[in-house]
C-alpha cells in the first residue's frame, strides 16, 4: 500500500489525514496517510528514515519544518525554490525526493473557485512571513496588477520585496497604508494574528473598499478578521479552509496523478470543524 504522512510539531490538530482519505475514496485509491509528530530538532533524520521505506511515497510538511524540508529535498520545484519553503515532498522512482510548495496554488485555486477574479486586480497582502512568501509568485502568475505588502514590522515587508524584485510589488508601513487612502480590490491576510484572536492593524477604511477579503486562517466560527470585514460590508469574506483543501488537492495530484474534487471535501471539513 502507498504510504504518506504529514510531518509537523504540533500535529494532533492536523486535518490532512481526513482530507487525503476523502480524496482517496473519490479515486478508489488505497493509501495510508498518517499525522506524525516529529521532534523539533530531528526533521532530516526522521524524513530520511521514512523515505527509505519502499512503500512511503510522499509527505506533507507543516509548521515548523517547511524551510528544513526545502534543505532536505534533493531537488526543488520553481515555486518551492522561490519561496524557500516546501509543504510537499514527492519520492520519484529513483528515490530522488522532490520538494514542492502547493500553498500558493491552493490559495489561487480557492479564489478562482469563489469566483474572485485575479487578472488586473490590485492586491493588498497583509503579513511578510512564510505564508506571504509562498503566495506571491502564484498571484503574479495569475495576472494580478499589483501587490502591496504591509507588515507590522515594516523591514520584513521591505526584505520580501527585495527578495522577489518583481515590478508589481511595493512595501508599505501600516502608517502609510492607513493614512494615505489606498484602495484595493482584494485584501489577503497572511498573518497569524487571527490565530491569537488579534486583528492585523489595517484601518477599516482600507478594508471597507475591497470587493473581497481573504483570511488564510480558519476556525469553526468566522475568524476575527473575517468578522471585521463582514461588519464593514465587504461583499466577499472568505476564510482559509478552502486554501487548506486546495493545497492538499495539489499535493494529492503530484503524488497520484489524479485531481480530486475539492468541493465535497471542503463541505465535509466545514462540518467537522
Ligand atoms: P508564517 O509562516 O505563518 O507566515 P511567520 O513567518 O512567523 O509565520 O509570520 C507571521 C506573520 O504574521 C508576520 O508577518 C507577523 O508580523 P511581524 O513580522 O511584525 O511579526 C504577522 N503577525 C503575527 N501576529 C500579528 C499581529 N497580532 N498583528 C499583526 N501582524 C501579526
Amino acid at each position: 500500500m502507498k504510504k504518506f504522512a504529514v510531518l509537523g510539531n504540533p500535529i494532533a490538530q492536523s486535518m490532512s489525514p481526513f482530507i487525503h482519505q476523502l480524496f482517496a475514496k473519490q479515486s478508489n485509491e488505497l493509501l495510508q496517510y498518517d499525522a506524525l509528530l516529529i521532534p523539533k530538532t530531528s526533521f532530516s533524520e526522521y524524513a530520511t528514515n521514512l523515505f527509505e521505506n519502499e512503500e512511503f511515497k510522499g509527505a506533507n510538511v507543516t509548521v515548523p519544518f517547511k524551510q528544513e524540508a526545502a534543505k532536505f529535498a534533493s531537488v526543488l520545484t520553481e515555486e518551492a525554490r522561490i519561496a524557500g519553503s516546501v509543504n510537499t515532498l514527492i519520492k520519484l522512482d529513483n528515490r530522488v525526493v522532490v520538494g514542492a510548495n502547493t500553498d500558493g496554488v491552493g490559495l489561487v485555486n480557492d479564489l478562482v473557485l469563489n469566483n474572485v477574479g485575479l487578472s488586473g486586480q490590485r492586491v493588498l497582502l497583509i503579513g511578510a512571513g512564510g505564508a506571504a512568501r509562498g503566495v506571491i509568485s502564484p498571484l503574479i502568475q495569475a495576472g494580478v496588477a499589483s501587490i502591496a505588502i504591509v507588515n507590522r514590522t515594516y523591514d520584513r515587508a521591505i526584505s520580501l520585496i527585495n527578495h522577489f524584485k518583481h515590478k508589481q510589488l511595493e512595501a508599505l508601513s501600516l502608517d502609510q497604508l492607513n493614512q494615505d487612502g489606498h484602495h484595493f480590490d482584494l485584501v489577503i491576510n497572511s498573518t497569524s494574528a487571527s490565530l491569537y484572536g488579534e486583528l492585523p492593524g489595517v484601518a477599516n477604511t482600507v478594508l471597507a473598499h475591497a470587493a473581497c477579503c481573504y483570511d488564510m486562517a480558519y476556525a469553526s466560527e468566522p475568524t476575527i478578521f473575517v468578522a471585521q470585514c463582514e461588519q464593514l460590508g465587504v461583499k466577499q469574506c472568505i476564510d482559509g479552509l478552502g486554501m487548506l483543501v486546495g493545497q492538499a488537492a495539489e499535493s494529492y495530484f503530484l503524488w497520484n496523478g489524479v485531481r480530486p474534487d475539492v468541493k465535497p471535501v471542503l463541505a465535509a471539513l466545514r462540518q467537522r470543524l
